[in-house]
């Protein structure tokens, strides 16, 4: 098996800052990169905020802290992941622009270098098309939020190679995670269960079956479910629900993808869930 030890995270949003801290508590060498430094520095600060958390609950010590802290290596240049074993793109869900990242990564990273795509909706086998190395790309998609969530799935692209699904499960173990496999189709195995039962939860609220608050406590407390649906798409966005919805309904033709009307005009509205302050609920403190 490759020996795994410099991991490369480019995006240092909510799930690269995530995966990145992951990595780091795992005992990797972490090259973390953004586009620039202010979103470097916030991505960088959340991952700080998450960890001072976590000392001042007294589930890691200031040893650990510093030691995560010292194996995360921040910057705003590719060439620094030339080296890497494994690289993890958390960018911005556009076929286009994943490809570009992953073309230039081709050229700089050495051969043996994994690429792994974090995308919940895109096709892993058009991102692996753009490189040289496609039987070393796949998918590995995480769940928010990263530090809490055991799961990791691992997309096999039609191009995957045995050895790349073997180490990626062997890495994605590593962090502590249950490692799921799925083939590249639309959605995988979570979002392709999940999102037709939100979206249901949406058409049942706007049908006026029941409250907002009824609909979360049934599946709550009837179901175990840590959130409710409508608190689950609101933590999601409902923005990036009604994108990942159209992604599916537009591959599978299926009606139960199909985003009620109800979620587009919120979407519209500006109501994106709890990072807008506002959604099936409001959020004052966002
Ligand atoms: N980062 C790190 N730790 C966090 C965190 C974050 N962003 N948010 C919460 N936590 C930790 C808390 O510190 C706490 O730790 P502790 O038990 O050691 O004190 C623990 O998680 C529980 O948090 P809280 O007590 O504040 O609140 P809850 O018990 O309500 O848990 C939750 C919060 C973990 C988010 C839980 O409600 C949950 O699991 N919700 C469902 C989340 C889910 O389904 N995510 C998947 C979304 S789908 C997705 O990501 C796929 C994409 O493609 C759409």
């Amino acid at each position: 098996m490759a020996d795994i030890q410099l991991i490369g995270v480019v995006g240092c949003g909510l799930m690269g800052s995530g995966i990145a801290q992951v990595a780091a508590q795992s005992g990797y060498e972490v090259i973390v990169r953004e586009v620039n430094q202010e979103l470097l520095d916030a991505g960088m600060k959340r991952i700080k905020a998450v960890l001072d958390k976590d000392v001042a609950k007294g589930k890691i010590n200031q040893e650990d802290y510093h030691a995560t802290i010292s194996r995360l290596h921040p910057t705003i240049e590719l060439e620094p992941m030339a080296d890497a074993d494994i690289i993890i793109e958390v960018i911005v869900e556009q076929i286009a622009a994943k490809r570009e990242l992953f073309a230039a990564l081709d050229r700089i990273c050495k051969p043996q270098t994994i690429f792994a795509t974090n995308t919940s909706s895109l096709p892993v086998t058009e991102v692996a098309a753009a490189t040289k190395r496609p039987d070393r790309v796949a998918g590995l998609h995480f769940f928010n939020p990263v530090p809490v969530m055991k799961l990791v799935e691992l997309v096999r692209a039609l191009s995957t190679s045995q050895e790349t699904l073997f180490t990626l499960q062997q890495f994605g173990e590593r962090l502590g995670k249950t490692v799921v496999q799925a083939q590249d189709t639309p959605g995988f195995i979570v979002n392709r269960l999940l999102v037709p039962y939100l979206l249901d939860a949406i058409r049942c609220f706007g049908e006026g079956l029941a409250s907002r608050e009824d609909i979360d406590n049934g599946m709550k407390l009837g179901a175990s479910h840590p959130m409710g649906p409508l608190t689950l798409s609101d933590f999601i966005g409902l923005d990036t629900l009604y994108y990942v919805a159209n992604v599916l309904f537009d591959e599978y033709k299926e009606s139960r993808f199909a985003p009620p009307p109800l979620l587009r005009r919120m979407v519209l509205a500006g109501m994106l869930g709890k990072k807008a302050g506002k959604g099936f609920y409001d959020y004052p403190q966002a």
